[in-house]
């Protein structure tokens, strides 16, 4: 059973069909396009656990269920409590709880001892000008404790009008609380790893391009990332480490662990979140194949279906390059998209998409899904991968009516 059946699980429903499973797909959207290669499709939000659940015990009766996963959809909780309803391999429900919630995320790591920024949770304006005022000369970030896609996560420090910055945020998130935490300047690191036998074998590594920090400030938007970061052995174990220690702390010892990681200035990986599943993006999909010959997707359904795996179906067969990046047009009446035929002959070229078409309007940028579309290419190394996809970047000619 697949939780969701959108363009960004298709390659889930590929895989599991390629290993000749029967597949089952979950989706509020009758017309998801994972869809067209699920066996069984049940019509229900991946939001809604309950009635994930309840539909999934229906379907189980007549077609017992074997597994039970997801890939880059933020719906851990759901995955879980379908497992448990249904007796499956998964993370504890407990642990889904904690990869939803950034604040309990957070107390976790600190109660651990894992190395995380500073975070403190804010109820009130008064309560967040009180922090922002007590250290004038450090930058902030504000976000909902259980925001995705970068909603509502704001960079902040004393020039930013701090009611319009709280409103925004909490407008952003469904509980309505949120977390403020030390900004941490430094590299930024996506990493995707599996955990198995009381070893973290991270697939891929790529560094977050955030070149365009200032142009959106308050919003923190990212623009794509390339693997390898470029990063030594001893940064890597690092990073291995607090992966591992932070998964135990909210409860996990086996399984997907996707992790945003920022490196401080002394050189000490901090964990700014982890997920327990694929991450979305393409990056385990495309990127971490093409990049290392690694499928965590088929780790994935191994464990899911509570299979043995190996250290060696974890481990890079090659290393090679590859570098993703978005388009941002202005804001206003898309008129025009030009190049594309030009992107198809980029060497190296691995997956393009636009989000928006000819007639759209495209929206100022606050969050990833208002990003245009992304490109991805690939490269023997990494600075082949960066000219290539600034080639295909300049494809692209987007014009727009303001
Ligand atoms: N304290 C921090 N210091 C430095 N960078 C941060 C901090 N908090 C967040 N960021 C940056 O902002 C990004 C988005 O923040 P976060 O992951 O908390 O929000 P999100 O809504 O879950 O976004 P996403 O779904 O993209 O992971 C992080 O991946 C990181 O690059
Ligand atoms: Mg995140």
């Amino acid at each position: 059973m697949i939780i969701g059946a959108g363009v960004e699980q298709v390659s889930a429903y590929e895989a599991a069909k390629k290993r000749g499973l029967v597949v089952v797909g979950t989706d509020m959207d009758p017309d998801a396009p994972g869809f067209v290669h699920a066996d069984y499709t049940i019509l229900v939000s991946t939001r809604d656990a309950d009635a994930t659940v309840i539909a999934a015990l229906e379907f189980h009766r007549i077609h017992p269920v074997d597994g039970i996963m997801t890939i880059a959809n933020d719906v851990p909780y759901t995955v879980a409590r379908v497992a448990h309803a249904l007796g499956l391999p998964s993370i504890s429900l407990e642990a889904a709880r904690c990869v939803t919630d950034k604040l309990l995320m957070k107390e976790r790591f600190t109660s651990y001892n894992v190395a995380c920024p500073w975070f403190a949770t804010v109820d009130s304006v008064v309560e967040l000008r009180e922090y922002i005022n007590a250290d004038v000369n450090q930058d902030f970030v504000l976000k909902p404790v259980d925001g995705r896609g970068a909603r509502g996560v704001l960079l902040i420090n004393r020039e930013v009008d701090l009611e319009w910055a709280f409103r925004e945020s909490r407008r952003c998130g469904d509980s309505g609380r949120l977390i403020l935490e030390k900004f941490i300047p430094g590299m930024q690191l996506s990493t995707e790893s599996f955990l198995l036998d009381g070893q973290c074998f991270t697939a891929a590594i790529a560094e977050r391009n955030y070149s365009r920090l200032e142009q959106f400030r308050p919003n923190i938007i990212e623009d794509g990332g390339t693997i390898p970061a470029p990063l030594d052995a001893k940064t890597k174990k690092a990073i291995d480490d607090v992966i591992l220690r932070g998964a135990a702390a909210i409860g996990i010892t086996a399984g997907i662990v996707k992790g945003d990681i920022v490196i401080d200035h002394t050189g000490q990986p901090l964990i700014i979140e982890l997920a327990a599943r694929l991450s979305g993006g393409w990056f385990a999909t495309h990127q971490i194949p093409a990049a290392t010959g690694v499928s965590l997707v088929d780790a994935v359904i191994s464990y899911s279906l509570g299979e043995t795996l190996t250290p060696s179906q974890l481990m890079p067969t090659h290393q090679r390059a590859t570098a993703i990046r978005y388009w941002f047009p202005s804001e206003g009446k898309i008129s025009q998209i030009d190049g594309e035929e030009e992107l198809k002959q980029v060497p190296g070229l691995l997956r393009y998409g636009f989000f928006r078409k000819h007639g759209d309007s495209q929206p100022k940028i606050r969050m990833h899904p208002d990003r245009f579309g992304y490109v991805i290419v690939m490269g023997e190394h990494r600075d082949e991968a960066l000219l290539r996809v600034a080639q295909a970047m300049e494809c692209i000619k987007i014009k727009v009516d303001s």
